[in-house]
């Protein structure tokens, strides 16, 4: 493995100070930088894991040229004006989900990387998981036969969750449920129709001008024969959180646990039904962040919110930060690319189009042409 070192400086210290042990131990990896807004929490974070460079300011930090690559984990409607104003200072980015909020800023993340001809990752979780990794590998061996329809979804009640959060519309945080349907057939979404259902309450409504408590989409792929659906929530409803991935196949199929602590389920013909359990992938990454797929980077009483809920992210975050640095390293696209990334955040966006147009089908951009 080369010896080459990224600066890495992380923007944001809520979800993002998960990833700072990981990089801190990467052997290609300089944990350089820290950046959020306020003094306190910046000192706190900078003290506990002995990070000397702290900025309080994004546009100070991009201005630092020991500064090779950010990780930004800033609130949602950030991530796109700070992805591409630090592709345009000539850093590479990875962004957590999802990438922009808008197709237009889709398209402004891609410019910005193809003139600064930098990496840009969105830091897909679910992707990276070992539930996925699993279904990956029954992929790979043939084990799955041929790919006949895709489910995601992603349940999740958001109550005392920060301000932006309130009154999201449910498909604008969707990449954990299109991503893996888009993963595992490398493919691309072409169309979309998407239907609202329930209504959430009035004092949400207003902040995004969306009233579903549920949206439901059904995405064809595009060049395939294959379509998935996904489904989500955000508010409203009573269900135990879950990101879940099910797969239909000819000869096996794979159907994620409805609930934490379960084990999947294979169909494998017939009536048979398995029960599995899903191996874990840190043989995948080097040994320093191997630990990282099974143990949160805090004590069992202070894990990110998001990280207790989601069983951990599937063991995810050691394996996406280790792809977005070997592709630095190696001077590759990372998975996925700039143009997966918007694609999937696109899908997202377009789906809640279609829901306020009650189903209308609604065409995906293509941005590699
Ligand atoms: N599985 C996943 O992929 C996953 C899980 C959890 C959160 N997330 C994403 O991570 C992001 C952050 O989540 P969170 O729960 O930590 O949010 P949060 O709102 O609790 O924290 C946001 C952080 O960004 C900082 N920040 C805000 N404005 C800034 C600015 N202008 N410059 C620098 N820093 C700024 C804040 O100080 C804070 O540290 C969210 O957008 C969410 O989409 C992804």
């Amino acid at each position: 493995m080369s010896d080459h070192k990224i600066n890495v400086a992380i923007v944001g210290l809520g979800f993002g100070a998960e990833f700072i042990p990981i990089y801190q131990r990467h052997p290609n990896a300089n944990m350089y930088a820290i950046c959020q807004r306020t003094r306190e929490k910046l000192d706190q974070v900078g003290n506990q894991y002995g990070v000397e460079r702290r900025f309080m300011s994004f546009e100070e930090l991009l201005k630092d040229p020991n500064v090779h690559a950010v990780h930004i984990n800033s609130p949602i409607h950030l991530h796109a004006p700070q992805s591409i104003a630090a592709l345009r200072a000539g850093k590479h980015v990875a962004c957590t989900v999802p990438a922009a909020t808008t197709i237009d800023e889709c398209r402004q993340i891609v410019k910005a990387a193809q003139e600064a001809k930098k990496n840009y990752m969105m830091m897909e979780t679910v992707v990276y998981s070992r539930e996925f990794l699993y279904v990956r590998e029954l992929r790979d061996t043939g084990r799955l036969g041929r790919i006949q329809f895709l489910r995601g979804s992603h349940l999740q009640n958001m109550d005392g969750w920060p301000g932006y959060w309130e009154g999201l519309p449910p498909m604008h945080y969707a990449t954990h449920c299109v991503s893996p349907c888009l993963a595992i057939v490398k493919g691309e979404a072409d169309y979309v129709s998407c239907i609202g259902s329930g209504r959430i309450a009035e004092n949400l409504i207003a902040k995004y001008g969306s009233p579903f408590s549920f949206e439901s989409a059904h995405f064809k792929i595009r060049n395939q024969d294959v379509g998935f659906e996904v489904t989500r929530f955000l508010f409203n409803a009573a269900r135990q959180y879950t990101e879940s991935f099910d797969v239909y196949a000819d000869r096996t199929s794979f159907e994620w646990q409805r609930v934490e602590g379960e084990d999947p389920v294979l169909h494998v013909g017939g009536e048979k039904v398995e029960k599995t359990k899903v191996p874990d992938y840190a043989h995948l990454l080097p040994e320093p962040i191997r630990r990282f797929t099974t143990k949160g980077v805090y004590d069992d009483e202070h894990q990110h919110l998001s990280f207790i809920q989601g069983g951990g992210h599937g063991g995810s975050h050691p394996l996406p930060t280790n792809v977005f640095l070997m592709s630095i390293v190696e001077g590759r696209p990372s998975f996925p690319d700039v143009y997966q990334s918007v694609t999937c955040t696109c899908a997202r966006i377009c789906a809640h189009e279609s829901a306020m147009r009650g189903g209308e089908i609604v065409k995906l951009p293509d941005f590699r042409n």
